[in-house]
């Protein structure tokens, strides 16, 4: 007999900041047939704003701050793994999580990691998305969330939102615009990623820049 699953996927959010991402996740999660529950909120900062944010939903939190581990990557890496053991997770989406994870983490969870990233990936990798959007003249920008690999912001893309670049935009303000769809899109495909028991959609509509879906 196939095994019929009836909880949730258990699912571990890692922040470095704000965490305005982790919070609507949160709020995802806690709604009746929601296909996951945050069970977890792990931060790599103490000064991680979002950590508060997430206590004061009843989400447990975890710190462990990497500089406590010196250039220890593995050790610090195999303590958030261990964490997450604890914890029972089946699934980790990194939603601001401001360090670049190694082959050992990354690996553990292939295929189980999702990353938000703030521009239309393959667009602009790494930092300072909606600048270089607005001094490229670019007349849309956006978000993506996509499977984490080795690769910098390169996964497999499982959903995009694009909004318009205003003409008088500044980094900040078209900042704002894309969060907010950041907000919307990232519990949309991490519920349906879940539902779907965690197998990527359709590879017609997987292709990069075809995944679109519209921001509410
Ligand atoms: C978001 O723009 C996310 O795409 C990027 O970092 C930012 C985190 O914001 N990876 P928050 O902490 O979720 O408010």
């Amino acid at each position: 007999m196939p095994e019929i699953r009836t909880g949730r996927v258990r699912v571990a959010v890692l922040i470095s900041g704000a965490g305005s991402n982790m919070a609507a996740l949160v709020d995802a999660g806690a709604v009746t047939d929601a296909s996951f529950e945050v069970v977890l909120v792990l931060s790599n900062k103490a000064e991680a704003g979002g950590l508060a944010v997430a206590e004061a939903k009843g989400v447990p939190t975890a710190l462990l701050d990497h500089a406590l581990f010196g250039k220890d990557r593995a050790a610090h890496e195999q303590a958030i793994q261990t964490v997450l053991e604890a914890h029972g997770v089946e699934v980790v989406a990194l939603a601001g999580y401001m360090r670049l994870l190694t082959a050992f983490l990354v690996g553990r969870w292939a295929g189980r990691m999702l990353n938000i990233h703030p521009s239309l990936l393959p667009k602009y990798p790494g930092l300072d998305t909606h600048a270089r959007a607005i001094a490229a003249g670019d007349a849309e920008a956006g978000c993506t969330v996509h499977l984490v690999t080795e690769g910098v912001d390169d996964g497999p893309v499982l959903g995009q939102s694009a909004v318009p670049v205003m003409a008088d935009d500044t980094p900040a303000s078209l900042g704002q615009r894309v969060l907010a769809a950041e907000h919307d899109l990232y519990p949309r495909v991490l519920g349906d990623f879940c539902r779907s028991g965690m197998s990527l959609p359709d590879p017609s509509p997987l292709r990069r820049g075809d995944a679109r879906q519209p921001c509410e």
